[in-house]
């Protein structure tokens, strides 16, 4: 039988008290991995983590904040012993015209979803490195391929995602640290629940497999991305989208 085994492997998740994040939380539980759940809110936090069960523990961090992303990264590691398998998922839009868009909707999703990967990667890779094993995925959308109006700064954000993945993977290769990203299209979850159904319809005739995808969809690939199956894949964006983008 094909089964995904993360046993003795430690593994962080941003923006896992919800949605994409909080199904990578749950995958990677089932399969082994103790699992820290971050979200801003430390008891928020706590309380998803009593419900994912396993060895899971909750964690409060504003990943907009570089410092705390550092000290994040090490107090994970001090009650775990290390961090494995980072998964950099926590993100925000903030959509407008360009024309409308201010300075800080700009900075707050750029920092948000770009410069907190940068240093949850560069607070990571140090212990990896020394560990000769580490799996580094990072969540980034379709629209950093395609682009998309009104969303000029998380399109942004999230091509940058890309190139910093691959720039990762060609440095890390050498120690065994694998990076990739996932690029998810349209996902049910509380950032699309906000569309009105007729969009959504008209969306989901424009995808393939005419649906659009649940948090699970996303959470399998990250598993086995994270997993010795992958063990010969870095560098690489793999879409996760019911075939919108090919
Ligand atoms: P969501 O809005 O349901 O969850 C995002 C999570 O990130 C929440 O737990 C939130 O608390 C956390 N977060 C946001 N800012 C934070 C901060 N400053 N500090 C700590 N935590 C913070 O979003 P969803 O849909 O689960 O998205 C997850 C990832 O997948 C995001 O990076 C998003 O851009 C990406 N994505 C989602 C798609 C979708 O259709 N839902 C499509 C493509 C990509």
């Amino acid at each position: 039988m094909f089964a995904i085994d993360l046993t003795g492997r430690v593994a962080l998740v941003t923006g896992s008290t919800r949605g994409i994040g909080r199904a990578i939380a749950e995958e990677l539980t089932a399969a082994g991995a103790r699992v820290a759940i971050v979200g801003r809110d430390a008891a928020k936090a706590e309380a998803v983590a009593a419900e994912v069960g396993g060895d899971a523990k909750g964690f409060g961090c504003d990943i907009s904040d570089p410092a705390a992303v550092t000290a994040l990264v090490e107090a994970v590691e001090a009650a775990f012993g290390s961090c494995d398998i980072l998964v950099n998922n926590a993100g925000i839009t903030k959509d407008n015209l360009m024309l409308r868009m201010k300075d800080e909707d700009w900075d707050a999703v750029v920092d948000t979803n770009l410069k907190a990967a940068f240093v949850a990667i560069r607070a990571v890779q140090r212990g990896m490195m020394k560990r000769r094993w580490g799996r580094i995925i990072n969540i980034a959308s379709v629209v950093g391929l395609m682009g998309n109006k009104g969303q000029a700064n998380y399109a942004a954000s999230k091509a940058g995602l890309i190139g910093l993945s691959k720039s990762v993977a060609k440095e890390l290769a050498s120690r065994n640290i694998l990076c990739n990203v996932v690029a998810p299209g349209f996902i049910r979850t509380d950032m699309t629940d906000a569309m009105a159904p007729a969009a959504v319809e008209a969306l989901s005739a424009a995808i393939p497999l005419e649906r659009l995808g649940e948090p699970a969809d996303i959470a399998g690939v990250v598993a086995f991305l994270a997993s010795d199956r992958a063990a010969y894949i870095t560098g690489q964006v793999l879409p996760v989208d019911g075939g919108l983008v090919m």
